[in-house]
């Protein structure tokens, strides 16, 4: 198999730059000998801060969000040029919080990943249904349509810099995690959606990471899924302790 395990921690609103610095550090420590990809996402106020610690180590860093456009009359928005000028280089696209707290609609994240993809970040695209949605049978019309509409006019070379992310909205800091079986039939859909839409080299190249409650103790689990190549961490990558037994799972 060509695609390799990623693991990713987005760390939301939490944290001063002090509290991000000391963790950043003790991930640097921890991980440096691990055999996976990295990533760590801080909120913009402390991008810099982990820049820094994190420079020419083996973690990725990311931002969680940016303006679907480069500058202008934003008030409030953080834009992919200043990303940049701070030495991000993942974006993270389209979360459930974004999606169903900020109403952030399938339109809006095709442009911010258009435009990601353009000034050369890499995106993790989050997709997944809600708990009202799996109920009504409708777990792949969902997934479908915010992977199409997501990756609406993405060029195959361009696809190279996608990860998607499975999040069932349901399983998001509720302690609930999909069964590895409920999760492998969502990626396992994902790929071959992405199979028709690019072909069968990008569907077997594509990472789909799966997030929602990902612990040290279902990690290990879920990566055993032939189609689930790695996870998107939220609450358990607050703390070492929690997420650097996922970070190296075995
Ligand atoms: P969680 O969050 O691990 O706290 O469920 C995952 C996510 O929102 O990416």
């Amino acid at each position: 198999m060509s695609r390799h395990y990623y693991i990713a921690g987005n760390w939301k609103m939490h944290k001063t730059r002090a509290e991000s610095a000391e963790l950043a550090q003790a991930l640097v420590n921890e991980l440096k000998d691990g055999k996976h990809k990295y990533l760590i996402a801080p909120s913009f106020t402390n991008i810099e801060t982990v820049s820094a610690i994190i420079e020419g180590t083996n973690i990725r860093l990311g931002a969680q969000n940016c303006a679907p456009e480069e500058q202008g009359a934003h008030t409030g928005e953080v834009s992919v040029l200043q990303l940049k000028d701070l030495g991000v280089q993942t974006i993270i696209l389209g979360h459930s919080e974004r999606r169903h707290v900020y109403k952030e609609d399938n339109a809006l994240i095709n442009k911010k990943v258009k435009l990601a993809l353009s000034k050369g970040f890499e995106v993790i695209l989050c997709i997944g249904e809600l708990l009202e949605e799996r109920e009504a049978g409708r777990v792949e019309e969902v997934c479908e349509t915010q992977t199409v509409k997501g990756l609406e006019g993405v060029s195959i070379e361009d696809l190279a810099n996608v990860i998607i992310a499975y999040e069932p909205v349901w399983a998001i800091g509720t302690g609930k995690t999909a069964t590895p079986q409920d999760a492998e039939a969502v990626h396992a859909f994902v790929r071959k959606v992405i199979t028709r839409l690019y072909g069968e080299e990008a569907g077997k190249k594509i990472i789909i990471q799966y997030g929602g409650s990902v612990k040290p103790d279902n990690a290990a689990q879920l990566m055993a899924m032939e189609n689930i190549d790695g996870a998107l961490v939220g609450g358990a990558s607050l703390k070492t302790d929690t997420f650097v037994p996922i970070a190296k799972f075995s």
